[in-house]
C-alpha cells in the first residue's frame, strides 16, 4: 500500500481543439485540424473538432465535475487561432476573454491550472506561410506565448510550450496528422527541429517575461522493446525506432544535440534537418519541470509474418479488450529511462494518461450506466507502477488523467472514447461512467 504525497496535483487533462468547439464564434480563426478535418476521409466517420464538448460554453460545468470528483488540478491548452486569428499580429480579445473567464473559475473552483500553449492546433494562416517547415515559427510561437505570459504569467503556476512534438512531425512528414503534409522523414525531422527551436525560444520569452510560475514540456515516452530480444534484427530495430521517437527530443532538451546514432541515421539517409549555429544552446533551456505522457509500449519486429501479439503475450504481456496491450510498467519504465539516461532531476508530472475502451451503456433498474472495467484496471495498474517510481525516490509531483469527457480524438473522430464521462457531441446531459465513480473514490485517500 503506497500514500501519494498531501500536496501532490491530481488533475484531467484535456486540449483546446478537442473540447472546446465554438470553432467560429468571437472571430477565432481556423486552425490546421479544422481544414484537415474538412478533407473527406481523413478522419473517422468525417467527424470534425467544430463542436466538440462545447467547453467554450459549457466550462463551468466541466470544471465543476471535475473537482466534484476530488481533482484538484485542469490541464487546458490555449488556442492560438483563438488567440492571434492570423497566427500572428493582432490579439483576439474575446479569445482572451474566453481563458480569464475561465480561468477565473479554476481558481475559484481550486482546481490547479496547467496550461500548455501548443496543443497541435496550428492557425491555418501560419502553416500557409510554411508552419513548421520554416525557421520563423520560432518568432511567430515566442511572440504568441508573449502574449499568454502577460495576461496570466501571474495566475498560472505550471506552463508547457508543447504537447508531444511528435505529432508535428508525423502531421508533416507522413500526412497522416494535420497538416496532413507528405514530404517525408526529411521534413518531419526539419518540423521537429523548428519546434524544439521554438520550444527554446518560448522559455527564454517566459525567463524575460517576470512570469511568476515554472515552464516545461510535454513529450511521450512509448518505449520501443524488441519482440524477440535474442533476434538482433528486433534489437536494432526497437533501437532505431526509440531513436526516431521519443529520443530525438530528450537528446537535445537533456544532452544537447542530436545523438550520435540518431544523426548518423539522418546523415546517411539525407534527413539531416537545416541546424544552425547556435541551435542546440537554444533548443537546451533549463526547465522548471519535466511532463511526460505515458500510455504504453511498443514491441517491435524485423520479421512481418511474426504474429507479435502472440509473442508478446508468450513473454508476459498481455493485451486490454480494446486491442491494445495492456503494460502498466510503460510509466515505470519511462520514469526510470528518464533518470537514469537522461539525468532529469527536476520534477517530473505525469501531464497524460489513460486509454479508450469498450464502454458498456446500458439500462439498470431504470437507470443508465456505463461499464467500463478496461479503464479502471488501466488506471489502477497505471498507478501502482508509477507508486512503486515514486516509492524509489522518483520526483513527480502530480498525474493528469487522460481525460474527462469523450471528446475529439483527432483522426479517430468521436468514436473512440477517453472520458471518464460522456456527453453528446456538442454538449448536453452528462453521464458518469464506471471509471469516474471509481476516481471519486479513489481520490478520497489517494492510496494505491
Ligand atoms: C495524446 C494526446 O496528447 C491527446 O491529445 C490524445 O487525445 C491522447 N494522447 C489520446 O490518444
Amino acid at each position: 500500500m503506497y500514500t501519494f504525497p498531501k500536496d501532490f496535483l491530481w488533475g484531467v487533462a484535456t486540449a483546446a481543439q478537442q473540447i472546446e468547439g465554438a470553432a467560429a464564434e468571437d472571430g477565432r480563426g481556423p486552425s490546421i485540424w479544422d481544414t484537415f478535418s474538412a478533407i473527406p476521409d481523413k478522419i473517422a466517420g468525417n467527424d470534425t473538432p467544430a463542436l466538440a464538448c462545447d467547453f467554450y460554453h459549457r466550462y463551468p460545468e466541466h470544471l465543476a465535475l471535475a473537482k466534484e470528483l476530488g481533482f484538484n488540478a485542469f490541464r487546458f491548452s490555449f488556442s492560438w487561432p483563438r488567440i492571434l486569428p492570423e497566427g500572428t499580429g493582432a490579439v483576439n480579445q474575446k479569445g482572451l476573454d474566453f481563458y480569464k473567464r475561465m480561468i477565473d473559475e479554476m481558481l475559484r473552483l481550486g482546481l490547479t491550472p496547467n496550461a500548455t500553449l501548443y496543443h497541435w492546433d496550428l492557425p491555418q494562416a501560419l502553416d500557409d506561410r510554411g508552419g513548421f517547415l520554416t525557421r520563423d515559427i520560432a518568432g511567430w510561437f515566442g511572440d504568441y506565448a508573449e502574449v499568454l505570459f502577460k495576461e496570466f504569467g501571474d495566475v498560472i503556476p505550471l506552463w508547457s510550450t508543447f504537447n508531444e512534438p511528435i505529432a508535428t512531425y508525423v502531421g508533416y512528414g507522413h500526412g497522416w496528422f494535420a497538416p496532413g503534409r507528405t514530404g517525408g522523414e526529411r521534413d518531419g525531422r526539419t518540423a521537429n527541429h523548428h519546434l524544439l527551436l521554438a520550444h527554446g525560444e518560448a522559455v527564454q520569452r517566459f525567463r524575460q517575461s517576470g512570469a511568476t510560475g515554472q515552464i516545461g514540456i510535454v513529450v511521450d515516452v512509448w518505449h520501443h522493446h524488441p519482440a524477440r530480444p535474442d533476434c538482433p534484427e528486433d534489437v536494432a530495430l526497437a533501437e532505431r525506432e526509440n531513436e526516431k521517437a521519443y529520443r530525438s527530443y530528450l537528446h537535445p532538451l537533456f544532452k544537447g544535440g542530436y545523438s550520435p546514432a540518431l544523426t548518423q541515421w539522418m546523415e546517411d539517409n539525407h534527413y539531416l534537418p537545416p541546424i544552425l549555429e547556435g541551435d542546440f544552446e537554444k533548443i537546451r533551456q533549463p526547465l522548471d519541470f519535466f511532463g511526460l505522457n505515458c500510455y504504453n509500449r511498443v514491441v517491435d519486429c524485423a520479421d512481418p509474418s511474426v504474429n507479435v501479439r502472440q509473442k508478446t503475450e508468450h513473454a508476459g504481456g498481455n493485451f486490454l479488450d480494446n486491442g491494445t496491450e495492456y503494460y502498466p510498467q510503460a510509466i515505470y519504465d519511462a520514469l526510470h529511462i528518464l533518470k537514469e539516461q537522461y539525468g532529469v532531476t527536476i520534477p517530473i508530472y505525469i501531464t497524460e494518461n489513460g486509454t479508450h475502451a469498450p464502454d458498456e451503456r446500458i439500462v439498470e433498474n431504470g437507470v443508465e450506466v456505463i461499464h467500463d472495467p478496461v479503464r479502471i484496471r488501466y488506471f489502477q495498474g497505471f498507478l501502482e507502477w508509477l507508486s512503486k517510481a515514486m516509492a524509489e525516490g522518483v520526483d513527480v509531483r502530480g498525474y493528469f488523467a487522460w481525460t474527462l469527457l469523450d471528446n475529439f480524438e483527432w483522426t479517430a473522430g468521436y468514436g473512440t472514447r477517453f472520458g471518464m464521462a460522456t456527453a453528446p457531441v456538442g454538449g448536453g446531459d452528462i453521464l458518469l461512467k464506471d471509471s469516474a465513480y471509481w476516481w471519486q473514490e479513489f481520490l478520497k485517500n489517494k492510496k494505491i
